[in-house]
C-alpha cells in the first residue's frame, strides 16, 4: 500500500504517515516501510486510526515483543499489553493512570532495560489542552558543545525512582519498602548508541540524579543544564491531540512530555503498547561527530 511520509519539521524529527489503513493492519512490505520511517524520524504520527485493541497490540508485536506494565491497575481489562494513560473513569472507578509523565522523560529510563518504544492512541482527548511535546535526542547530543560531550563520552548517569518518585509523582502514594526493592536504581550510557540507526543520542531525563564520577556539586547541575538544552525549541515537536491519532515513539532517541488540561471539564483516554528495550549501549568516542560543535 502506497502511503505518504510528511515530515513535521524542519529537522524531520517526526512524520505523519498519510494513507495508511486506520486498523494498521499492514501488509508486510508497507509494514517494513513503515519501521523503517520510524527508524529515521523517531517519531510517527498517525491520524484518524480505528484501531481495536487486539489491532493496536498486533501492529505493535511486529516492531517487537511488548513489554506489560506493572503494577497491572492501569492495564485494560482483559488486554494487559495496553497500559492506559488518563483521567477517564468507568462505574466511577479510575481505569487508567492520571497525570502520567508530567516532566520530560522517555518510558522505562529508571529500569534496568528501558523500553524501546511507546505507541500511543487517543480514544478520548480533550478539545484544549494535553498536548504531547516530544524532544529530539539525537538533535540535542549532535548541538552540545564539543566540551560537555568529551566530559559526558563514556560516563553514565544514576536514575532514581526512589529519589523522586515524590517529586514526580506527588498524587500517588509514597513507595512502599517493596516498591523501592523492586525499583532500585540503574546507570545508563549518557551517550547513547542506537541499536538499529548507530545514531548517538543524550540519553538523560527526569529520573537522572547523579553523573557517574562527578561529585554531586557538579553533576546535578550539569543534569540540569542537560535537561534544559534538550528542551530548547529547536529540538522540540508539540503533538495536539484528535482523536483517533496515534503517535509512535523511540524511547532511546526521543524524551515527550505530558501537558496539563482541564481535569474537571474534559476526559482523557490513552491506550499505550509498549514495546520491550534493551540495555542501553554505550557510544564510542569516536561517534562524537566531527564539526558540530559550538
Ligand atoms: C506515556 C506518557 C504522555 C501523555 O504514555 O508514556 O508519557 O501526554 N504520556 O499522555
Ligand atoms: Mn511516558
Amino acid at each position: 500500500m502506497a502511503f505518504e511520509i510528511r515530515p513535521l519539521t524542519s529537522s524531520g524529527f517526526g512524520a505523519e504517515l498519510i494513507g495508511l489503513d486506520p486498523t494498521l493492519a499492514l501488509d508486510e512490505p508497507t509494514f517494513q516501510a513503515v519501521q523503517q520511517a520510524w527508524f529515521d524520524h523517531s517519531i510517527l504520527v498517525f491520524r484518524g486510526l480505528d484501531m481495536t485493541p487486539e489491532q493496536h497490540i498486533a501492529f505493535t508485536r511486529r516492531l517487537g515483543p511488548l513489554h506489560i506494565m506493572v503494577p497491572l491497575q492501569y492495564n485494560l481489562d482483559g488486554y494487559p499489553e495496553i497500559f492506559v494513560v488518563g483521567n477517564a473513569e468507568e462505574g466511577g472507578k479510575a481505569v487508567g493512570m492520571r497525570r502520567a509523565g508530567m516532566g520530560f522523560h522517555s518510558d522505562g529510563e529508571d529500569k534496568a532495560i528501558p523500553n524501546a518504544g511507546s505507541f500511543l492512541y487517543g480514544v478520548i482527548v480533550p478539545p484544549e489542552g494535553g498536548d504531547t511535546i516530544f524532544a529530539d535526542m539525537y538533535a540535542a547530543w549532535n548541538a552540545l558543545p564539543e566540551a560537555t560531550r568529551a566530559k559526558l563520552s563514556g560516563r553514565r548517569a544514576r536514575f532514581s525512582r526512589v529519589e523522586l518518585h515524590h517529586v514526580h509523582y506527588p498524587h500517588l502514594p509514597a513507595l512502599t519498602e517493596q516498591q523501592k526493592l523492586d525499583r532500585p536504581d540503574v546507570w545508563h550510557p549518557i551517550a547513547r548508541k542506537h541499536p538499529r540507526s548507530g545514531r548517538t543520542a543524550l540519553y538523560i531525563g527526569r529520573w537522572a540524579v547523579e553523573i557517574e564520577g562527578m561529585p554531586a556539586e557538579e553533576g546535578k547541575p550539569l543534569i540540569e543544564t542537560l535537561c534544559a538544552h534538550a528542551q530548547k525549541p529547536e529540538f522540540l515537536y508539540r503533538h495536539r491531540w484528535q482523536p483517533g491519532d496515534g503517535v509512535l515513539w523511540d524511547n532511546r532517541c526521543t524524551q515527550h512530555c505530558a501537558t496539563p488540561f482541564d481535569e474537571e471539564r474534559y476526559t482523557r483516554r490513552m491506550h499505550r503498547t509498549t514495546l520491550e528495550g534493551e540495555v542501553p549501549l554505550l557510544a564510542s568516542a569516536a561517534a562524537v561527530p566531527q564539526g558540530v560543535s559550538v
